[in-house]
């Protein structure tokens, strides 16, 4: 077998974003365009004589991506690469597999919640070996890198059966095909109580329903679900991943997640309902006839989490991304643990995880995870809250209402202008930041401004610094408007306007949170004038 050196030139657009690189396939499938990415994250993090994890989320081009850089990374001098059978492997899983065998790091191949399909999104992301989302030092060094490449090498060698387990050779290197679920599995049953949550969901009245939205978490789902936990079969449903995910969007979300709602908020619902996403790192949560946000996910979970056996020696300190609703921030304070607030994107928890600073993160954005790996995980969550239930038998409403007694209710959504002109949206950012100097201790619609900023952060742990990860106004009374343009979108921009207030008081807790907002949502509009810069009357999605 023969190395080829190819001649390429530099793409200008392959800056990774909030997570890697995501584009259109289309633009996946221009010519060089996975190699050029695929060299720059060889050279610049050196992988000869190393090991690495290879897998995605089963989207279209992810088996013919696989090949590609199965043959790439032969020709670079990899030792060996563990790729999940069938090329499938979620996100969570992955991070799993590079801490548990202690590789150099992973490749994964997703475009996480984006729809899939020849006309769908991409992506292609580098995991370092804590098992986490490459930090921007590295990230920034493979970009440079990807814009002063003129070459890359690859094998030239006939495509590896993906399907079967076993250890194959490449050339030189050897290609081990794993099962994708095994050792995922084996560290979740190590965490929760999976004898409990068997008697739950085999007791005869407890049912819930899994949404696996054709994508990635649906054979471990079924797996774990209807194989290990007992639950009836058909408790997964869109459990076979798909290539375009049935021409969905694979985004656990009250909009996306239609199916599940429906059941959930329909008649004779079942007690449970959870979704994931297209490679399984993000959650939602359902009761029967209710929606857990997942910024009171995240609390709910941090102020249960004795009741769970990995967690049973209490939590070190609790991490949310900056536009998460301060929930959480109330039950550090109770706890008297440390709560941290990092800008959004999971590459922020890795360094507080390594550091043992802290123990469970979340964002807005429904994901939730833990130290137990270096992504959020969406099954991970299903099953903390199941275990949470098993223990206290009560109804999803009756835990969240009496956290919201304990803590006070934080009111919280999202509101999402997506499909913005990109210098529309630019521009409505320029004006706010300018304006922001201009907006303290002014009174509007009965609220005072207390702060107004872009948010910086600096890593507690390495010292690192990072700028101007989102607009913030806050209100004396601890409510806040957020904006920030998506890093993740691949059309235009996309609007996020993160909007929250607090409220103390129990009896007043049966609002609307688009009622209880309402304030908040004029507040946004007068100071952003969003429908006039992005000419659209209404968000497109609202969470
Ligand atoms: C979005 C979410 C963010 C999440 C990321 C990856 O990024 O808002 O919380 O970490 O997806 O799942 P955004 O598009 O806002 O940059
Ligand atoms: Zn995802």
């Amino acid at each position: 077998m023969t190395i080829r050196t190819v001649e390429t030139t530099p793409y200008s657009d392959q800056k990774p974003g909030t997570s890697g690189l995501r584009k259109s396939v289309k633009a996946f499938q221009q010519p060089h365009y996975l190699e050029n990415f695929v060299q720059s994250i060889f050279d610049s993090v050196g992988v000869a004589g190393q090991t690495l994890v290879l897998g995605g989320d089963g989207r279209y081009y992810n088996r013919q991506a696989i090949q590609i850089i199965l043959k790439m990374a032969a020709a670079n001098g990899v030792a060996r690469v563990k790729v999940g059978q069938g090329g499938i492997l979620s996100t969570p899983a992955t991070s799993c597999v590079i801490r548990k065998y202690g590789t150099l790091g992973g490749i994964i191949l997703s475009a996480s919640h984006n729809p899939g399909g020849p006309d769908g999104d991409f992506g292609i992301k580098y995991n370092t070996n804590n098992g986490g989302p490459a930090p921007e030092k590295v990230t920034e060094d493979l970009y440079a890198r990807s814009q002063t490449i003129t070459e890359y090498k690859i094998l030239e060698a006939a495509d590896l059966d993906l399907d079967r387990v076993g250890d194959r050779t490449l050339g030189e290197m050897a290609v081990e095909i794993f099962d994708s679920a095994q050792d995922y599995q084996e560290l979740l049953e190590s965490l929760f109580d999976f004898d409990r949550i068997h008697q739950l969901l085999t007791n005869g009245s407890f049912r819930m329903v899994m949404d696996s939205m054709h994508a990635v978490t649906g054979p471990y789902a079924h797996a774990m679900f209807e194989g290990r936990l007992g639950a009836p079969a058909g408790t997964v449903m869109n459990g076979t991943p798909l290539e375009d995910f049935g021409q969905g969007h694979p985004d656990p979300n009250l909009v996306y997640a239609h199916d599940l709602v429906d059941i959930l908020f329909g008649e004779d619902a079942p007690d449970f309902g959870a979704a994931s996403d297209g490679d399984g790192d993000r959650n939602m949560i359902l009761g029967s006839q209710f929606f857990v946000t997942p910024s009171d996910s995240l609390a709910v979970l941090a102020a249960n989490a004795t009741l769970v056996p990995g967690y049973k020696d209490g939590l070190a300190g609790i991490a949310r991304s900056m536009p998460t609703s301060a929930a959480a921030d109330r039950v550090a304070e109770s706890l008297g643990i440390d709560c941290y607030e990092t800008p959004t994107g999971w590459k922020f928890f890795g360094n507080l995880l390594d550091a043992g600073k802290a123990t469970l993160c979340g964002e807005e954005s429904f994901g939730t995870g833990s130290n137990h790996v270096r992504e959020k995980d969406g099954l991970w969550a299903v099953l903390f809250w199941l275990n949470i239930l098993a223990v206290r038998q009560q109804s999803v409403e009756q835990i969240v209402q009496e956290h919201w007694q304990q803590f006070g209710r934080n009111y919280y959504s999202r509101h999402d202008y997506e499909g913005v002109e990109s210098d529309r949206a630019n521009t409505l950012i320029t004006h706010l930041r300018g304006a922001l100097p201009t907006l303290k201790g002014k009174v509007m619609n009965g609220y005072e401004v207390d702060y107004a900023d872009d948010f910086s952060y600096t890593d507690p742990v390495d010292g690192s610094t990072s700028q101007k990860q989102g607009v913030r106004i806050g209100f004396t009374d601890g409510s806040r408007v957020v904006f920030r343009l998506s890093g993740t979108g691949t059309q235009g921009a996309t609007l996020r306007v993160y909007l929250e207030s607090y409220e103390a008081n129990a009896a007043k807790h049966d609002h609307d949170p688009q009622q209880a907002l309402k304030p908040l949502i004029d507040i946004a509009e007068s100071v952003a004038s969003i429908r006039s810069n992005t000419g659209m009357d209404q968000p497109t999605v609202i969470t």
